[in-house]
């Protein structure tokens, strides 16, 4: 077995470890190592994307959800959650509203709402296409048909994001009822890949029962798939949900592994995500200097905001678009990067 630094040294020189090596280096993290690993996951975001990050307007369509993932705070047996959804128009004006803030990507996302049809869909993501044809649009709405997603695709969308949650199977059993899987969680992410979405997939750090030989599994799954995106973030309970009492992840875990998925892949994107930013008041910035390129910017009206609550706690739920725009441009100013107006279209090794 490589020392631990020179089993970093390798992940870099050959883009891979197998999942013995990952584990040995999961299991040894300590602040040296990850001061190593993340040292050198900035310096290859820095070398791929500058010191520029491209940012995506999350709009949450949903709150409705049919499925039951028993960490999610929207999960359908949650009685307290008070459910919203939003209209066409409601979707258009928040579209308008991140044009004007220079926002060029919109990411659609939601629960499992069967109100949203793929008739309903395409109508909509047809329309913002119409109207803003220099613009990507992002799909997040869960598990659907390889022929909806066909139709999808069809009516403009032009990327999607699921997230494989955990690539073990017993792991995924016990964050998930029985009628969901993991098996058809895969085909999702492969029948998305074949139709030509750009695609990102992506874990919780630290969910329950969640153990190092996982996240290896994790990270030996996502280099098999070869996303355009990898979003990760720490777990944080809920207080209505059945992992109520459960620990969060850790900051320093998440870093880590943000490091380690940047050195293994440094042409993905990679957000600094919201969840990053709830547990710590600096995580998304430490993010990025740990390797991570993009930032999701809530474009949510703020009448809707506290509704969607995948999480105690969960940061930018009060803030009007433009604040939060305006946060997070002087949050990232303050640590030497810059948010850009562009698509940031996952280009493999060219920027
Ligand atoms: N329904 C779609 C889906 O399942 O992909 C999109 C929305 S779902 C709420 C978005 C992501 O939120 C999930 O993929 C999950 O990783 C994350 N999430 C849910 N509950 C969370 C929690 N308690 N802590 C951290 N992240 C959570
Ligand atoms: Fe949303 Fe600061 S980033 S308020």
């Amino acid at each position: 077995m490589l020392k631990l630094y020179e089993t970093i040294d390798k992940l870099e020189a050959d883009g891979k470890l197998n999942k013995e090596e990952f584990v040995y280096l999961l299991n040894n993290m300590s602040d040296s190592l990850s001061r190593y690993a993340i040292e050198k996951a900035r310096k290859k975001s820095l070398a791929y994307f500058g010191n520029r990050i491209y940012i995506r307007g999350l709009i949450e369509i949903s709150n409705y959800c049919k499925n039951d993932c028993y960490y999610c705070g929207i999960r359908k047996s949650n009685r307290n959650a008070r459910r919203y959804r939003l209209s066409k128009e409601e979707i258009l004006s928040c579209c308008r509203l991140g044009y004007d803030l220079g926002f060029r990507t919109f990411v659609l996302q939601g629960g499992e709402d069967p109100y949203f049809t793929d008739d309903i869909l395409s109508d909509i993501i047809s329309e913002i296409k119409k109207r803003y044809p220099d613009c990507a649009v992002t799909l997040s709405l869960g598990e659907r048909s390889r022929e909806s997603y066909k139709r999808l695709f069809d009516a403009g969308a032009d990327r999607y994001l699921l997230r494989h949650e955990t690539a073990n199977e017993a792991h995924y059993r016990k964050l998930h009822p029985e009628n969901q899987s993991l098996k058809n969680r895969k085909e999702c992410l492969k029948a998305l890949k074949e139709i030509g979405y750009q695609t990102g997939t992506g874990f919780m750090v630290g969910s329950p029962w969640q153990t190092n030989e996982h996240l290896a599994e994790d990270l030996l799954y996502i280099r098999e798939l070869s996303p355009a995106m990898v979003g990760i973030g720490p777990f944080i309970p809920h207080s209505d949900t059945i992992f109520a009492g459960k620990e969060q992840g850790s900051l320093e875990k998440t870093l880590f592994l943000l490091a380690l998925l940047r050195i293994m892949m440094p042409d993905v994107l990679l957000p600094s995500t919201t969840a990053l930013g709830t547990i710590h008041p600096k995580g998304r910035e430490l993010g990025i200097l740990a390797g991570a390129n993009v930032v999701m910017p809530n474009l949510s009206p703020v009448y809707v905001r506290d509704k969607y609550m995948l999480y105690d706690n969960k940061i930018c739920t009060g803030d009007e678009a433009a604040e939060c725009i305006a946060c997070m441009k002087r949050r990232m100013e303050s640590i030497g990067y810059e948010i850009v107006v562009d698509r940031g279209d996952y280009k493999k090794g060219v920027f």
